[in-house]
């Protein structure tokens, strides 16, 4: 085991504590599908909304939500996941679709749809990594629908603090092929030395051509916003306390480390793909959002 911060993970499903954020993605995820200039569509996302009964009567569409567009937990926010979910599902599309890495590891894979929902090349393999109760759940849903992934599907029940490269190798990941990896709204919640060993151990299982996206929050606005409209309206609305969901610790510079392990890398604020989409969110005052960094890590063939 790495780290020994455990108050996160009180539950083990979608129906609180940490995994109930998976379940703010996918309906942020169904409210940004039915938008008519929707950045990316998931239309899975609302049906583990409505079987879930930790979000009964939260909205999957933007229509049923009175203050529209102004509510910032379902307006701002919401659209803040629809622009970081097409932002990734273009990284991981661009990596796969230029390069020969075929395993695709989505680390705290929580209600992503990817595997069923994106157009990946022939071969590949999607890992995703979540606990179990969240895994579970998923499975549920997807069953329930009769859905049909797009390529090969790995469930990896496992918690990321426990001996996940084990799992991982066990389910047939070979560190031999490229690989790329996602840590999407994930690190914040690990304890520091837990996101030091993932990055770690994402460098040592990758060669060359391989790819790493994940997410970050500068250290010092961790808490700076905590009376932010954003983090507040997620308190008062569904009851998800997300500062206290976070992990208090120092962050480690994970991109730093990566460039200093050879990996080419670019660091992005979320402003910046709103500015090349034309839609999304744009900076404000006292904004919970000013400190997300999205990170991109190529590793250079030999
Ligand atoms: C905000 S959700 C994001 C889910 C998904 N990546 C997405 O963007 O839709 C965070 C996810 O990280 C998972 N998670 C957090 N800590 C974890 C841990 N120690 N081990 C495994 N999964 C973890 C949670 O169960 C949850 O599904």
């Amino acid at each position: 085991m790495v780290g020994t911060t455990h108050r996160n993970m009180g539950v083990e499903g979608v129906e609180g504590g940490v995994g109930l954020t998976a379940l703010l993605v996918a309906a942020a995820r169904a409210i940004e599908t039915h938008r008519h200039d929707s950045l990316a569509r998931d239309v899975y996302a609302e049906h583990f909304v409505l079987a879930a009964p930790a979000s009964e009567g939260w909205p999957v569409r933007l229509q049923q939500v009175p203050d529209g567009d102004a509510n910032p937990l379902w307006g701002r926010f919401a659209r803040y996941f629809g622009l970081r979910t097409r932002a990734l599902d273009d990284f991981l599309l661009r990596s796969v679709h230029a390069g020969s890495a075929r395993q695709v590891i989505l680390l705290g894979a929580g209600l992503d749809s990817r595997a069923y929902r994106l157009d990946w090349p022939p071969g590949c393999v999607i890992f995703e990594i979540d606990r179990e109760g969240v895994l579970a759940f998923k499975h549920k849903v997807l069953g329930g629908l009769s859905a049909t992934p797009k390529a090969a599907r790995v469930p990896i029940p496992i918690d990321l603090r426990a001996d996940w490269v084990g799992a991982l190798a066990d389910a047939g990941f070979d560190p031999a092929a490229p690989s790329v990896w996602l840590a999407e709204g994930l690190l914040f919640y690990l304890p520091s030395a837990a996101e030091t060993y993932l990055i770690d151990t994402v460098d040592r299982l990758s060669t060359g051509g391989s790819a790493l996206a994940f997410e970050v929050k500068l250290e010092k606005d961790l808490l700076e916003y905590r009376d932010s409209p954003l983090y507040t309206a997620t308190k008062h609305q569904i009851g998800i306390d997300l500062l206290s969901l976070f992990d208090g610790e120092p962050r480690p510079d994970s991109a730093g480390d990566l460039a200093g392990k050879g990996w080419s890398v670019s660091v992005h604020t979320p402003f910046d793909f709103t500015r090349r989409h034309g839609r999304g969110p744009l900076p404000e005052q006292n904004d919970a959002l000013a400190g997300n960094r999205w990170v991109f890590a190529n590793r250079p063939r030999p």
